[in-house]
């Protein structure tokens, strides 16, 4: 692939103008550019695909990136392709894909089920930045994260300027202004960043989360941590997600929450499962509770909304409540979010290009985690789950080459003998009886 003489050597990396409605942010900006093209990598970017961010072409120019006429330039060129929304096959966007061609993209592979095996159908290596594993490793690769920390400062600034009150205490001769009350349902990125934001605007802040490990860390930001007995404790997954709350843990939250809600003037809710509906926290009932004039920012709203009553793209007013349940808060800041945006995506292709070609480790489990399909199948595990496919054609990861995990054996049962004819002759049988035992080159997929 990076070798392909039409297209010349190394590795191109491609730029597309967003064509969803409303999208502001890019892919890369112009900094990441100049790193990319410093690696020896080519850079090609739509024309116009940084006006939403107010980047002009001449900046991606100035920094090395060669400026193409239209998407199916960038397509042609390009053996990874660069997005932030998902390919819409409506909108042609898959048409002109090549087998063997890497996307990076939001693609929400649980839920995008259709979109997923049209990529598979493509043949495209389709790379959801929003299937980022949790690890250390993985932080500053996490679109997610970076994106939710935007969601979260916009969605109180929202809150305060549709709320008829003050944030702050104030001691005026004009008399003395109580602090508004913000309550945060869910304490992940989005929530934290909300608490700390309405915390500088001088809220009293309470918070909740289901995963009682976030206490210290609402309490850090000065917010007082809701505490509900549930009745439960496994409350958090493997991967650091919370897992979804039975009907009764959901009934008893929504209990030990209606008093904090009825006195809140702001709520600003966050609360997700990866892969599933928002869970519900605030029926109807809870919302007539509350005071006239008071607001609730639905940050869920994508996937149905914390609120029974929020509308997904609107903001809605309920008996004099307002119910904010704007969608992509991050493409109302699209300067910072596509600079945000673009340093993950770059160190993501930092792991992704090694050497000046593409390097599909899938040993890796990022990568692993990552590749939604490959080779014309859909192959990332969870995703297979969640369409109800076997794991069978799943790539095989394989934690070490076949060399080291011999030669630690061979240590062991070895102490003196000469380790490496000892590591030849064992790989040599290996191979032989196991075809799928990879070399340290590359890795196996059965799929
Ligand atoms: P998220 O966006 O999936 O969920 C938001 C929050 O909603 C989570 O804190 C979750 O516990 C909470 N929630 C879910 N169901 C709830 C319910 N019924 N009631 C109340 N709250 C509920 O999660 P996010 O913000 O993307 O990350 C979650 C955690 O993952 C972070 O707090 C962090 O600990 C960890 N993380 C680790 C990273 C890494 O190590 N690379 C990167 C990013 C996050």
């Amino acid at each position: 692939m990076a070798e392909n003489p039409e297209r010349g050597a190394g590795v191109t990396i491609g730029v597309v103008k967003e064509s969803a409605p409303g999208e502001t942010r890019v892919g890369l900006v112009p900094d990441s550019v100049a790193h990319l093209v410093g690696k020896g990598l080519t850079v090609v970017v739509e024309s116009n695909a940084g006006m939403g961010s107010s980047i002009a072409d001449d900046e991606y120019r100035d920094k090395g990136a060669t400026i193409v006429g239209s998407a199916a330039d960038v397509h042609a060129a390009a053996d990874v392709l660069v997005r932030v929304q998902a390919p819409s096959p409506e909108r042609g966007e898959l048409g002109d894909i090549r087998p063997g061609q890497v996307m990076v993209s939001y693609l929400a592979p649980l839920v995008s089920h259709d979109l997923n095996r049209q990529l598979a159908a493509s043949g495209v290596t389709a790379m959801a930045v929003d299937a980022v594993p949790r690890i250390t490793r993985a932080q500053s690769m996490d679109a997610l994260s970076a994106m939710s920390t935007i969601a979260g400062y916009k969605a109180v600034l929202l809150a305060a300027d549709h709320l008829p009150k003050f944030f702050p205490l104030l001691m005026t001769a004009a008399g003395t202004i109580r602090p508004a009350r913000v309550l945060v349902l869910g304490a992940g990125v989005a929530g934290l960043q909300a608490i700390a934001t309405a915390r500088r605007l001088g809220a009293v802040v309470d918070a909740y989360d289901t995963r009682p490990v976030v206490k210290e860390q609402v309490e850090s930001l000065g917010a007082n941590f809701v505490v509900i007995d549930t009745g439960s404790s496994d409350t958090e997954t493997k991967g650091g997600y919370a897992r979804e709350a039975t009907p009764e843990e959901l009934r008893r939250q929504q209990e030990g929450l209606n008093d904090f809600i009825a006195k809140a003037d702001v709520v600003v809710t966050t609360a997700l499962v990866p892969g599933r509906p928002a869970p519900k926290l605030i029926p109807a009932e809870a919302v007539e509770r509350m005071r006239h004039g008071s607001v609730i920012v639905d940050l869920a709203a994508e996937t149905g909304g914390n609120c029974e009553l929020t509308q997904p793209g609107e903001i809605a007013n309920h008996n004099g409540i307002t119910i904010i349940g704007l969608l992509n808060l991050p493409a109302t800041l699209p300067v910072h979010a596509s600079q945000m945006y673009a340093k993950v995506i770059t160190n993501f292709l930092d792991l992704l290009v090694k050497d000046g070609r593409i390097d599909l480790n899938f040993a890796d489990e990022i990568i692993s985690s990552m590749c939604i399909t490959h080779n014309g199948e859909i192959v990332q595990a969870q995703t297979r789950s969640m369409m109800g496919l076997d794991a069978a054609s799943a790539p095989t990861v394989v934690e070490e080459p076949a060399e080291e995990i011999v030669e630690e054996v061979a240590e062991v049962i070895v102490a003196d003998a000469d380790i490496e004819e000892v590591v030849d002759e064992i790989v040599e049988v290996a191979e032989d009886s196991h075809p799928a035992v990879v070399d340290d080159e590359e890795t196996t997929s059965n799929g």
